[in-house]
């Protein structure tokens, strides 16, 4: 069943944490589909503007809807990563999403202001919700890539303006992760005085943790033990930051890294253990299978499971 993020986040508001998950492929719909059945659990299933462009925006929906038929018992709200002003307005007039992203985070504060107030009005005159950002993740963001040096962690007093004059209903926020598997290369963490200060200035209102792929070292060298060349320096974030940035208002976790991570791992094994099959049906199987597996047990970790 299609849910708006609103009714999402309202009930998991310190609870327990959504599961925001990037797709670009059957194979990965499937699994989180299966998973979310299973489970019980509510997810987020969203697309980039990258993905869209590599499936078509129709192919990704047509897969999404054929899995809610497929999947009768999930609940789930369908999302825009990481939009600019065009890519929303497509989503909102084109249809079929009930959430959007506008990522203005690279502007002025003024500038992000009204970039994200203009896409409010417009989205929720058809009832869709919106995520903004402030603040500047380090790392990729699809095509942007920002300095490591220019990252710039959200300030807690501009959160409560920002909110106020958008009126946008929930904020990705810059707390110390970043896009990919490389995060934390400064050695920091989390940052739960900023989430704190936050939540403090605006108790209840959703925020929303990009970068929050585990990057779980045992894929990492798997990928190499099977001819990878992935720096040994990956990291993503630790089970128990997730777990406790719940308790700071984050209600929403993004995780797209993850599944490149099992998706590798599992063709370069595929492919050095069974060099006499050339059957893609058959760690296309393994990947469903192992996908599946981690995003139950990322709803274990989030308790949303039995929470649909
Ligand atoms: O921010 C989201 C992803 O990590 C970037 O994914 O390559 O589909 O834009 P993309
Ligand atoms: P990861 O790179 O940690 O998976 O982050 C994904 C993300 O924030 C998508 O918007
Ligand atoms: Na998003
Ligand atoms: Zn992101």
């Amino acid at each position: 069943m299609l849910v708006s993020t609103k009714e999402i986040f309202r009930k998991c508001y310190r609870r327990y944490g959504i599961a925001a998950v990037n797709v670009w492929s059957m194979e990965q719909i499937h699994g989180l589909f299966r998973a979310a059945q299973k489970a019980n659990a509510p997810f987020i299933v969203q697309t980039t503007p990258v993905a869209r462009n590599y499936a078509h925006p129709e192919m990704l929906l047509a897969m999404i809807s054929a899995a809610a038929k497929i999947y009768p018992d999930t609940v789930f709200a369908i999302h825009l990563d990481h939009g600019n002003r065009e890519h929303v307005f497509d989503c909102i007039e084109s249809g079929g999403y009930t959430s959007v992203m506008i990522d203005a985070s690279h502007e002025s504060f003024g500038e992000n202001v009204s970039i994200t107030k203009e896409v409010v009005k417009k989205a929720h005159a058809k009832n869709i919700t919106v995520e903004a950002e402030l603040g500047v993740l380090s790392g990729v963001e699809d095509d942007i890539t920002v300095d490591e040096k220019s990252k710039k962690y959200t300030r807690p007093a501009e959160v409560e303006e920002f909110v106020n004059q958008t009126g946008c209903d929930s904020l990705a926020v810059a707390v110390g992760t970043s896009h990919g598997a490389y995060k934390f290369s400064g050695g920091l963490g989390l940052q739960f005085d900023i989430l704190e200060e936050i939540q403090n200035r605006l108790p209840f209102f959703p925020l929303v943790l990009h970068g929050g792929s585990a990057v779980n070292f045992e894929e990492i060298q798997r990928i190499n033990a099977s001819g990878g060349q992935l720096g040994t320096d990956a990291r993503g974030v630790s089970d128990e930051e997730l777990v406790r940035a719940i308790q700071y208002g984050v209600c929403k976790i993004n995780i797209a890294t993850d599944a490149r991570l099992i998706w590798t791992r599992v063709h370069r094994e595929f492919f050095k253990l069974s060099p006499a099959l050339f059957d893609p049906i058959v760690p296309g199987k393994s990947f469903m299978k192992e996908y599946e597996k981690f995003i139950l047990e990322k709803f274990e970790l989030l308790k949303a499971t039995g929470k649909a």
